[in-house]
């Protein structure tokens, strides 16, 4: 197995010298904690390994962790291919970046719920952000608060080049065994991605090994499956929106992930031996609806992701029920028609789920 390039806060020679970013000091993306038996191909995994003549790093590993996988004329992460299942387009991308407003305005503009404001502000603190995508959430934190240390790792190097010093990025596989130290972080944060992990057990668990005693882990996910207090939608309702749900979760499922993994959450944190595991829930309306301006708003947002996604997010999942592209898209016709028609007053919930690991 090859050395692996080091940890965040410092860069290695190593991890330096493969940055993509070229830029600014903590703008480094670069792949790390990737093993021989990572997928990658022998070839690849030798891009990893120390070596003298380091000139021949920088354009190998740019070819690796920046190629794309297309399908479909979608764009999908190379790194892992199939890992993770949508696309990382600039779509995606926009999207992501709009769920992030979306959730800052439901959480009514906070970046966390653990009580770790006081530890952000104190210097030294360490948070690391799985799943981090465009780097929005970890960018914004580090300059929230610019004495912690925030790493983000991705599947896919979408994050900018441009960054706060104190905001690293890595490609890395959070499924896959963490290079950095146990008992190192005070917060571990994932957001709107529990719906892809494969083993979440071992998430937790490993989530668990590597924060600080004292420290927090933090999910933020919505439940994909719309929801209704009043009449506009019963379970008799003819609903497109759900009927997409349905096959999404069923698609999911084929591919090895829960999409409504959140559920269980906070009993697999405790019996992982978090303390004090606590679950805020919050609505977040799909559309226009609500006469309040702030639900409002966030309702045009999601149901902008989830208008401007929709064919992403039902190509590898829908595809792996087997269906065909013609069936996908006449589909999604009739699920377009219903996310926009404002009768229906449907909304998803948006759970918050943080613990401690114990002091003792
Ligand atoms: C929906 S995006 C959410 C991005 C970000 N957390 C946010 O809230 O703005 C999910 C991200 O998780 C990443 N991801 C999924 N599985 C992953 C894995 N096993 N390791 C690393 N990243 C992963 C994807 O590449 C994608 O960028």
């Amino acid at each position: 197995m090859p050395p692996r390039p080091g940890p965040s806060t410092a860069p290695t020679e190593a991890s330096s010298s493969v940055s993509l970013a070229g830029g600014i000091a903590g703008s480094l993306i670069s792949a790390r904690g990737s093993s021989g038996s990572s997928g990658f191909s022998t070839t690849n995994s030798a891009e990893f390994a120390f070596d003298s003549d380091m000139s021949k790093y920088p354009t190998s590993m740019t070819s690796s962790i920046r190629a794309h996988v297309y399908e479909g004329g979608l764009r999908y992460h190379a790194f892992r291919d199939g890992q993770y299942a949508f696309p990382n387009d600039e779509v995606e991308q926009n999207r992501d970046d709009m769920k992030h407003t979306m959730s800052l305005m439901v959480c009514r503009g906070a970046y966390l719920y653990a009580p770790v404001h006081d530890r952000l502000e104190a210097g030294g603190a360490e948070v690391l952000d799985l799943g981090t995508g465009t780097g929005i959430w970890a960018i914004e934190l580090g300059d929230k608060y610019p004495v912690a240390q925030i790493t983000g790792i991705d599947l896919s190097p979408i994050q900018p080049n441009f960054v706060p010093e104190n905001v690293h990025f890595f490609v890395d596989d959070f499924e896959e065994e963490w290079v950095d130290a146990e008992n190192k972080f005070d917060v571990i944060h994932i957001r709107h991605t529990l719906h892809s992990v494969r083993d979440r057990k071992l998430l937790v668990e490993r989530a668990f090994r590597h924060l600080k005693p004292g420290g927090y882990f933090e999910l933020q996910e919505l439940l994909f499956w719309p929801q209704c207090d009043d009449e506009s939608m019963t379970p008799q309702t003819p609903y497109a929106f759900r009927d997409f749900m349905t096959y999404m979760e069923q698609g999911m499922r084929v591919l090895g992930s829960e999409l409504r993994a959140v559920m269980t959450l906070p009993e697999e944190m405790k019996a992982a031996g978090f303390a004090d595991v606590t679950k805020k829930t919050h609505k977040c309306p799909v559309g226009l609806w609500p006469r309040d301006k702030r639900l409002r708003l966030c309702g045009l947002f999601l149901r902008t992701a989830i208008m401007d996604g929709l064919r992403g997010l039902a190509q590898r999942p829908l595809t792996a029920l087997g269906w065909t592209q013609l069936q996908i898209e006449m589909f999604l016709v009739d699920v377009r028609k219903s996310v926009m028609d404002t009768k229906f007053h449907t909304y998803f919930a948006f759970h918050v789920v943080y613990g401690q690991k114990p002091l003792a």
